[in-house]
């Protein structure tokens, strides 16, 4: 039997057989109209299940424009959030004051600004606290470190952390990248993940190729 399940809204489960209710699946608590979410992507914070949205893309509404997309296997810390587009205030005038948000006559024309989607590559891993900036994508396998507040792209395999988070190395050789983006293992059936476990855990690239 598999022990993977897409639909577990807490996939953890404690030795005395009680789920670990503080790390949820994305995909099986959220129902928000501008989030795109994989399966087997968690995020562990102290809220109920429900609030599991607004305590990581806070300012992502249900009439924001732009979009937050995560990946399959994403791994995100506690206390990691999204900053979206719609978090931001108008900066052309004198004042940043959204005086036009306080009236539902005015409200719709208020932000007329660039929105920008937020995008999460498949297995990436969000370090405790990171912070990740409107309109940035994370390539696959990308690993943001603690604390680490990402403004610009980031590519993929590459761990990046420090505020403006910067590169610290690069996982593998750009060759065994390009192997891995190519295998997109993060799209196979579960049970050949299940199978490939060892060699994706052990990194063996040349039996990963073989499953
Ligand atoms: C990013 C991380 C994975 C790096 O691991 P690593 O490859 O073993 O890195 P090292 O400890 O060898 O450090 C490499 C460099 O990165 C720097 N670095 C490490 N963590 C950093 C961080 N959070 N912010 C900024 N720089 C960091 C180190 O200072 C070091 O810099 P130097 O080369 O100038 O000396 C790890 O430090 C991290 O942040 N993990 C996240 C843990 C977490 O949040 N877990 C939550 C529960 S899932």
């Amino acid at each position: 039997m598999p022990f993977l399940d897409p639909r577990q809204p807490y996939p953890i489960t404690l030795a005395d057989g009680t789920p670990y209710r503080e790390t949820v699946q994305l995909a099986a608590v959220i129902d928000h109209p501008r989030m795109e979410i994989g399966d087997f992507s968690y995020f562990t914070h102290s809220g109920k299940a429900d609030e599991t949205a607004a305590i990581l893309a806070p300012y992502l509404y249900p009439f924001s424009q732009e979009r937050l997309v995560i990946g399959r296997f994403v791994q995100i810390a506690r206390e990691a959030i999204f900053i979206t587009s719609s978090a931001n205030h108008a900066m052309s005038g004198v004042t940043t004051y959204p005086f036009r948000v306080f009236s539902p006559q005015t409200i719709d024309g208020y932000q007329d600004l660039p929105y920008r989607d937020t995008v999460i590559g498949h297995d990436v891993w969000i370090g405790h606290g990171a912070t990740i900036m409107p309109g940035v994508t994370i390539g696959p396998g990308a690993i943001i470190a603690a604390r680490a507040v990402v403004t610009q792209n980031v590519s993929p395999y590459t761990i990046v952390g420090g505020n403006p988070a910067t590169m610290i190395r690069q996982r593998f050789s750009e060759a065994e990248i390009a192997d891995l983006l190519a295998l997109a293992w993060w799209d196979w059936p579960i049970d050949k993940i299940e199978r490939a476990l060892r060699h994706l855990e052990s990194g063996d690239f040349a039996a990963l190729k073989q499953v």
